[in-house]
């Protein structure tokens, strides 16, 4: 992987979250997420590299911009696997609330999983606590088995869930378990992202959501050292369709190395709204800020970029 590229990438998130934070509050979801894709696909353009979308805006008859399958960049250099969101939580930018973000995982080509997008149940932790979790132990035991690998009781782990009526049962387990419930009203990716961090005040992501999310997530989880299960949860008939339609079933459970192949992998995230994982973006009179999450699989490395942008450059 070029080193420059992953930093090129950041370049390309930041034009995405400047342009959907235009529309923060502003109570159109459409226009915000239109805003992030035209600014993102423009500068995917502008790069030197093979790209194809891997997870991206949906299929071709579906989306114009971003599509799976849609080549983007020069075409010159290396051939890579991107999977985008150019604006993950529309709705919450739409209506002023926490977590959005701009992101892109990459890597060469064959390393992204393809997913359909649809729905996951996912189960996901930091590195201390990767090995002893196991997506069908009843929930009482999983917050018993990462308590003890963090060194901390039942009563202080954190469950991070999105806050949706399918999750009702889950939470009465949780709270059962004796552990805390972090409900969240959308972005799954940060969540999952910030289990492992250092210091982070929340201990585990569990539940459904989106299986595209899922890939995006690995790609970080992976090179943090931590774990992310997941399998299939289509929560419908259609999206029992898509499954079946890539060949795949609800029984396959996934670990990161599924989703996210070998270690040449990127992921790329600026903030558009606060959220754990980062800040978002701050207009200013003469600037404009944004906060941003380079990690390279290669090197390992974790670098937090703060850009000032000059307005009209
Ligand atoms: P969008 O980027 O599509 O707005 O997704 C936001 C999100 O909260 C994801 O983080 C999560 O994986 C998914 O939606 C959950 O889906 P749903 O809102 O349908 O429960």
């Amino acid at each position: 992987m070029d080193r420059n590229l992953a930093l090129e990438f950041v370049r390309v998130t930041e034009a995405a979250a400047i342009a959907a934070a235009k529309w923060v509050g502003k109570g159109d979801a459409k226009a915000a997420d239109g805003a992030a894709v035209d600014a993102m696909r423009d500068r995917f353009n502008q790069i030197d590299f093979s790209g194809v979308v891997v997870i991206g805006e949906g299929q071709k008859d579906e989306a114009p911009e971003l599509y799976t399958g849609e080549k983007i960049g020069k075409g010159t250099g290396l051939a890579m696997d991107i999977a985008v969101d150019p604006l993950e939580c529309t709705s919450s930018v739409a209506h002023g609330r926490p977590n959005a973000l701009s992101v892109i995982a990459s890597g060469p080509r064959g390393s992204l999983f393809s997913a359909p997008d649809t729905y996951m149940e996912k189960l996901a932790v930091g590195k201390v606590a990767a090995k002893v979790i196991d997506i069908d132990a009843p929930v009482g035991e999983t917050v018993r088995k990462v308590a003890k690998a963090l060194g901390k009781t039942s009563k202080e782990v954190t469950v991070v869930v999105l806050d949706r009526p399918r999750h009702e049962k889950l939470i009465g387990k949780i709270r059962k378990a004796g552990a805390r419930v972090q409900l969240i009203t959308d972005g799954d990716v940060a969540a999952g992202i910030a289990t492992c961090l250092p210091e982070s005040p929340t201990d585990i992501l569990m539940g459904i959501g989106g299986s595209t999310e899922a890939v995006l997530a690995a790609a970080a989880i992976k090179v943090l050292g931590g774990e992310l299960l997941c399998r299939f949860a289509p929560q419908d008939e259609k999206h029992e369709a898509l499954v079946k339609k890539a060949g795949l079933t609800r029984k396959k459970i996934y670990r990161t190395r599924d989703l996210v192949k070998g270690n040449m992998v990127t992921f790329t995230a600026t903030g558009v709204v606060d959220g754990p994982l980062l800040l978002g973006v701050r207009f200013a009179k003469e600037r404009i800020t944004t906060h941003s999450l380079v990690i390279r699989g290669q090197s390992g490395t974790i670098r937090y970029i703060t850009t000032h942008h000059r307005y009209g450059r």
